[in-house]
Order: C-alpha cells, then sequence, then structure tokens
C-alpha cells in the first residue's frame, strides 16, 4: 500500500517473517485466536479480549488493529505485526510507544494460537522487535508486562536478560492479579544473545515512529 508505508516493513527471523497484516492475513490472525490464546478460564491481557467466545474473540482481534492504525500518530503509536511460519499466520507481536521521540521508550506485547506455542517461536517473536527497536528506532529501554502466573511470557523475558521494574496490582473481574514489568536496556541487549533478524522496508516508514532522519539510511539490518 503506497500511502500507508509500514505495510513495507519486514521483519525475518530464522523460522518467522513479521509484517502489518493485509486484510486476508488478519483475517486468517483473527481465525488463529478463535482456536484459543491462554488457557482456559485464565486472563493473560489487561483488556480480557481474548476470553470471551470465539466470535468476540475474532473480532476484538479485528478492531484492534483496525483502531491501532486509525489511531496512529507519531507522538503514540502501536505497531501490531502479525507473525507468519512457513506461510501460515500463528499470532502477533506488538510494539507500541507514548512520545518515544523523547522518551526511547517502548513496550511490547505478544501472544500466539495455542498450538504453536512452545515451539520457541515468542522468542524469535520478541527479538525481531527488539532487533527493531534498539537497532531502526534507537531505543534506550524497552518493557514488558506480564501477569505474575504467565510462566511462558516471563520466561521470554529473563532468556533476554531483562531486569525486573517494579509491580503493578490489577483488579480482574473480582480477582487480584498482580502484574509484573520487566526492561531491558540497550546496554545489556547488546551483551547478550541475540535472534538473527532481517529488517527490510525501515526508511520508507521511519517518519511514522517520529524518529529523525540518521546520516546512514538503513534499508536492511542484519545482526548475526
Ligand atoms: C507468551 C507466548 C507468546 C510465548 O511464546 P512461546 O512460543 O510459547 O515461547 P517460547 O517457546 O519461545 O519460550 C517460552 C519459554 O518459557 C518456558 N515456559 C513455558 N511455560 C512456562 C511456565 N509455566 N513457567 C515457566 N517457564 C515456562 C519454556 O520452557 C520456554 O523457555 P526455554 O526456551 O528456556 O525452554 C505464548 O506462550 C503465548 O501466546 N501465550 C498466551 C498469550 C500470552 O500470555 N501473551 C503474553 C501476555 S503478557
Amino acid at each position: 500500500m503506497r500511502h500507508w508505508p509500514l505495510t513495507q516493513l519486514t521483519l525475518t527471523t530464522p523460522e518467522l517473517v513479521l509484517r502489518v497484516p493485509d486484510d486476508d492475513q488478519l483475517d486468517e490472525l483473527a481465525q488463529v485466536a478463535t482456536d484459543g490464546v491462554v488457557p482456559p478460564g485464565t486472563v493473560y491481557f489487561p483488556q480480557p479480549w481474548a476470553s470471551g467466545t470465539p466470535e468476540q474473540t475474532a473480532r476484538n482481534v479485528l478492531q484492534n488493529h483496525w483502531w491501532a492504525r486509525g489511531d496512529w500518530r507519531e507522538d503514540n503509536w502501536r505497531l501490531l505485526l502479525a507473525v507468519l511460519h512457513d506461510g501460515q499466520v500463528i499470532g502477533q507481536q506488538n510494539l507500541s510507544a507514548r512520545d518515544f521521540r523523547i522518551t526511547r521508550e517502548a513496550r511490547t506485547g505478544f501472544w500466539l494460537g495455542r498450538r504453536f506455542q512452545g515451539r520457541g517461536f515468542g522468542t524469535q517473536m520478541r527479538g525481531a522487535a527488539l532487533h527493531l527497536a534498539f537497532t531502526c528506532l534507537g531505543a534506550d529501554r524497552i518493557t514488558s508486562t506480564a501477569y505474575a502466573d504467565n510462566g511462558a511470557s516471563r520466561r521470554v523475558s529473563e532468556k533476554f536478560d531483562y531486569e525486573p521494574n517494579g509491580i503493578r496490582r490489577l483488579a480482574v473481574g473480582e480477582c487480584l492479579v498482580e502484574a509484573r514489568e520487566a526492561v531491558l536496556t540497550a546496554d545489556r541487549w547488546r551483551k547478550k544473545k541475540q535472534v538473527p533478524t532481517l529488517i527490510q522496508g525501515f526508511d520508507e516508514c521511519r517518519d511514522m515512529f517520529g524518529v529523525p532522519l540518521t546520516p546512514d539510511p538503513v534499508d536492511v539490518v542484519l545482526h548475526v
């Protein structure tokens, strides 16, 4: 799409491709969510978008993408990427920030259809988002928030050497839930083993993130 340059952004890891979904891919993503994202009876997100009926869950996915596109601003953006494995949509990776030009801080979120979980994809997805954030956008810090009982999400952060950054108490329905935030600085990220990621099409959409042009435009960033 010529006038929405985010559609040219592609992140490629050894097993995955991450990109803004076209309409067919977005429909596939909604379908993946209908098969289940969280274990029955659990809520791993502040908005329980994946805890209703399959129809509600699918529409939540679609509306979330449309809202994020419609509400996109240089000083408040939410990049929602579909994750593809062997050409099949399997989940979603988010990278979002408010006032990034000043704060140089962004946050990630991610989910996979249940049948795709526990196969190392989440680690690659997060790794790709971290590459985009630290190498292309020039982030200083990336945060991730997970409920205390979300072992898989917290373990992915641990693998990238995040540090604890506080606990928040939330009400989910009638239940008290602890959300644990973790933070990864650019310095720590550089020292730790990284996921090889090829990033294409960033220069075309750089201005949408409110990031000034650097002297060396980055068409392709490859770190192995
Ligand atoms: C969170 C999620 C995206 C992670 O993706 P994934 O592909 O399952 O993650 P990976 O396989 O790359 O890595 C998961 C790690 O957590 C570990 N793990 C899994 N369940 C765990 C648990 N209950 N307690 C502790 N560690 C656990 C795995 O062993 C693995 O670590 P390892 O590589 O050292 O063996 C995926 O599980 C998911 O979609 N969960 C439901 C939605 C969700 O919770 N999203 C995040 C909200 S904060």
